[in-house]
C-alpha cells in the first residue's frame, strides 16, 4: 500500500472544505482546489473558523490553528494541483460531464500511483472511471454532511477499482477524526444507485409522496400528518422536506425513477410545491411558511395517515435488496451505517422480529398505493435475511 501524504481536495463548496478541514486536522498536506476563487476563499475561510473554535475548546490535539492551517494550499488549477498528489477527493457539483472532466484532468497530471475518489451520492463510479486511463485506482468515498460530525463513510467499488484502492481509502477514512466519535466506514462491494444509506431510505419517498398527495386531496393538513410521527420521529416528514429542501427531493426521486422503478417519480403535491419556487426553508415556503424561522406545528391532531412502522418495513424490504444484489455482505453493516449517517437505527434490530408481520404490510400497501416496488423482495417474505448478519 502507498503511502499517503499529499490529499488534492477538488471543489471546495459545502461537503470539499469539511472534507479538507479534517484531512489536515487528520496531518495531511492539502491542497483544496475550486474553479470559483470567491468559494475558495469562503472554504479556507470556513475552515480557519472550524480550526479556531475547536482550539478554543482544546479539541486540536494540542495543535494551534495556525500549525494546522500551515498544510493548506490553494488552487484554481486542478492540473497543476494534483501534480504531487497521493491520492484525489472531488467533491464538484453533482454533474456527471463535469466529474468526468475533473478526472481525466486528475488521471493525466497526477503521478500513476495516485489514487482518485470521488463523493458523488449518486453517479456511477464505474462510469466516472472511464473518463480515465486508471480505473483500479477510481473509487468512490461518500461522506454524511457535515463531515465532521457525521462518522460514517462508505468506500465504493467501481467495476475495476483495486482491493488495494479501496484498503487505501479506507485507511484514510478511519484517519479523519469526527467529533461525534469514532468513524464507522462501511463497504460497498458494488457500485448500485444510492450506495447505502442514501439507498434504504430512499423508497420511504414513494410511501410520503403518496401520503402527501391523498392529504392534498382530502384536505387534511400537513400539521396532522407531521403529528402522525410525533413522539417517534424528531420532526414530522414534511417539516423535514422541508428543512432539507424539496427541489434536492424532486432531484433524487427523478435520480432513482430512472435507475430503480417509475414508481420513484415525484408526486403532484411535491412537484406543485417546487414548479412554484417553494422549496422549502431556504426559500422560505414549502409544506409550511419559514419566512419567519422554524414553523410552529400544532400537533395535537393526527391524520391517522402516515405509519412511521411502515416506513421501517420500506427500509427493511430496500436493505434485504441490497443484500439479494451483493451491495454488502451483511445486514449489520446496514443498521450500522444508517446509524453512523443518519443518527436514527437502522430497520433490522426491530425487523428480525417483525419481519413477518412487516410483509404483511407492505403487500398491503403495495395493493393499496398500486406502487409494486414496495412489495416485498424475496428475502425479506421469507426471513432468509436472518442469516446474513455478517
Ligand atoms: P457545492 O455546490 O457546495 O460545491 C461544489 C463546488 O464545486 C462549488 O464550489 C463549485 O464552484 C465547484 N466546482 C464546480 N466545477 C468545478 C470544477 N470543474 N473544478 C473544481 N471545482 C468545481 O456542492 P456540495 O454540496 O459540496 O456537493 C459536492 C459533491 O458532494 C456532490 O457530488 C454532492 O452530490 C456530494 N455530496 C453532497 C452532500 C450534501 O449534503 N451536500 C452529501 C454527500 C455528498
Amino acid at each position: 500500500m502507498i503511502e499517503i501524504k499529499n490529499l488534492a481536495i477538488i471543489g471546495a463548496g459545502l461537503m470539499g472544505h469539511n472534507i479538507a478541514q479534517i484531512s489536515l486536522m487528520a496531518c495531511y498536506n492539502v491542497v483544496l482546489v475550486d474553479v470559483n476563487e470567491k468559494i475558495l476563499n469562503k472554504g479556507v475561510s470556513l475552515i480557519e473558523q472550524g480550526l479556531k473554535k475547536l482550539e478554543s475548546k482544546n479539541q486540536l490535539n494540542g495543535n494551534s490553528t495556525g500549525e494546522v492551517l500551515s498544510r493548506l494550499t490553494t488552487s484554481t488549477n486542478t492540473a497543476v494541483a494534483v501534480k504531487e498528489a497521493d491520492f484525489v477527493i472531488e467533491a464538484v457539483i453533482e454533474d456527471l460531464d463535469i466529474k468526468k472532466q475533473v478526472f481525466k484532468t486528475c488521471d493525466e497530471n497526477s503521478p500513476a500511483s495516485c489514487i482518485l475518489a470521488s463523493n458523488t451520492s449518486t453517479m456511477s463510479i464505474t462510469e466516472i472511471a472511464k473518463a480515465t486511463n486508471r480505473p483500479d485506482k477510481v473509487i468512490g468515498m461518500h461522506f454524511f454532511n457535515p463531515p465532521i460530525l457525521m462518522r460514517l463513510i462508505e468506500i465504493i467499488y467501481g467495476e475495476k477499482s483495486s482491493d488495494e484502492a479501496i484498503d487505501t481509502a479506507i485507511k484514510i477514512g478511519e484517519n479523519l477524526p469526527c467529533l461525534r466519535g469514532k468513524r464507522y466506514i462501511a463497504k460497498v462491494l458494488k457500485d448500485r444507485p444510492g450506495f447505502i444509506v442514501n439507498r434504504i431510505n430512499a423508497p420511504v419517498g414513494i410511501y410520503l409522496n403518496w401520503i402527501y398527495d391523498q392529504a392534498a386531496e382530502k384536505g387534511i393538513p400537513w400539521e396532522q400528518i407531521d403529528a402522525d410521527a410525533a413522539g417517534v420521529m424528531p420532526m414530522g416528514p414534511c417539516e423535514l422536506a422541508d428543512y432539507t429542501g424539496l427541489d434536492l427531493a424532486i432531484h433524487a426521486r427523478e435520480y432513482y425513477a430512472k435507475t430503480l422503478s417509475p414508481d420513484f417519480k415525484a408526486g403532484k403535491v411535491i412537484t406543485k410545491l417546487v414548479n412554484e419556487g417553494k422549496t422549502g426553508r431556504k426559500s422560505g415556503q414549502g409544506f409550511y411558511d419559514w419566512s419567519k424561522g422554524r414553523p410552529k406545528i400544532d400537533k395535537s391532531k393526527k391524520a391517522g395517515l402516515f405509519n412511521p412502522e411502515i416506513a421501517l418495513a420500506i427500509m427493511l424490504n430496500e436493505g434485504c435488496r441490497l443484500l439479494e444484489e451483493g451491495v454488502v455482505s451483511g445486514y449489520k453493516i446496514i443498521d450500522e451505517a444508517n446509524l453512523a449517517g443518519m443518527n436514527t437505527p437502522g430497520p433490522f434490530g426491530a425487523g428480525k422480529k417483525n419481519y413477518e408481520k412487516w410483509t404483511k404490510m407492505l403487500d398491503e400497501l403495495a395493493d393499496k398505493t398500486g406502487k409494486e416496488y414496495l412489495r416485498p423482495c424475496e428475502l425479506m417474505r421469507t426471513g432468509g435475511f436472518l442469516k446474513m448478519k455478517k
